[in-house]
């Protein structure tokens, strides 16, 4: 049977990355899979969070999914810190997973930065708590954009490793699903630095709540270099702003970049932006507009988690249990 599992931190400003590496896909996968969607606050706090930002930028997350047309009766939407099993597994994971696996993850040396001795342990086991994530649910298939794809290849190996180790079959070994002409969304301000969250200038992400004219001044003001837009893929080479705004135009009208450089090539990017920024308003304005009516209204958002992660729980519990018997925990 497969099993989708995927996730997004509550970290605060979800931006266009998110949207076109990993929830537009979800919306689609939803049909073809039974779906698990969390919004992995454990994962959040390996960094500080303030609180009571956590709680809003947790009720946020859920709001774009649903927003997003994830339909959370026939999925799971809940979030992490709900269902204990993780941090539970996780532990196990922490005694399989190799200190020396660890230490190859590119995602910690970026976020620990030059002062690594400062970073919580947490940022470093951080890994072994998403491989727990995937694998609490026997989970098959992984939808993420590009920069999980080492995060995944260690999930893989926690499973064979715990497989063996134990000469059990307990654990699939789950697939990454890299969907889409934009799996790598760079900022605007820089195509060599990828969108994220974290980026001081707003300029960088065009944030999923944005209004219209945000949207379009952002579009706008995106970098850019003197050349029309190229007319071939070839053309794109060495040309990291001109390749990520036509990879966000294929993303979002849902066609490939070969199609994009045959409408536009040789066109001013005056002319493309203006159209990039119509399609991306009328694509992201109506979610983000769902997104703040669901923010208003908490009440629907905690319930919507709160029976998602009883659902995750009644899978996750007989599972648990096997985990229990095969490591040879004593259990009731
Ligand atoms: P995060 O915000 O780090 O929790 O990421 C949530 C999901 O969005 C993951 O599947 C990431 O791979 C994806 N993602 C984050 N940033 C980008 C980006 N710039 N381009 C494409 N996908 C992204
Ligand atoms: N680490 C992922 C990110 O930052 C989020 C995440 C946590 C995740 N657990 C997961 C993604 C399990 C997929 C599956 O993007």
């Amino acid at each position: 049977m497969n099993r989708i599992f995927s996730g997004v931190q509550p970290t605060g400003n979800l931006h266009l990355g998110n949207y076109l590496g990993a929830i537009r896909n979800w919306v689609r996968l939803q049909k073809e899979f039974e779906c698990i969607f969390c919004v992995v606050d454990m994962h959040a706090i390996t960094v500080w969070q303030e609180p009571a930002a956590l709680t809003a930028s947790t009720r946020e997350v859920a709001a774009a999914m649903i927003a997003s047309g994830v339909d959370p009766k026939a999925n799971i939407i809940f979030n992490q810190s709900q269902v204990s099993a993780h941090a539970e597994l996780a532990w196990v994971f922490n005694c399989v997973a190799r200190l020396g696996w660890l230490n190859r993850m590119t995602q910690f040396k970026e976020k620990a930065g030059k002062n690594r001795e400062n970073a919580s342990v947490g940022l470093y086991a951080y890994p072994n708590l998403m491989a727990a994530d995937i694998l609490l649910y026997k989970a098959t298939h992984v939808p993420v954009g590009e920069d999980q794809k080492q995060h995944i290849e260690l999930a893989r190996d926690i499973a064979q490793k715990f497989n063996n180790d134990f000469k059990t079959e307990l654990f699939p070994v789950p697939e990454p699903l890299i969907l889409g002409a934009a799996t790598r969304v760079m900022s605007l301000r820089d195509g060599t630095k990828k969108m994220s969250k974290s980026d001081p200038s707003e300029y960088s992400r065009i944030a999923m709540t944005d209004g219209p004219d945000e949207i379009a001044k952002k579009i706008r003001k995106a970098k850019t270099d003197p050349e029309p837009l190229p007319t071939d893929r070839e053309g794109m080479t060495g040309r990291p702003e001109a390749a990520n705004l036509i990879g966000i135009y294929a993303a979002l009208s849902d066609s490939d970049v070969e199609d994009v450089v045959k409408k536009y090539g040789g066109e001013q990017f005056s002319t493309f932006k203006q159209h990039l920024a119509d399609l991306a308003v009328s694509s992201l304005g109506p979610i983000g507009e769902e997104m703040k009516r669901l923010m208003a209204d908490p009440g629907y958002v905690d319930s919507v988690l709160r029976d998602g992660a009883e659902r995750a729980r009644a899978i996750a519990e007989p599972i648990m249990r096997e985990v229990h018997d095969v490591v040879g925990f004593l259990r009731p």
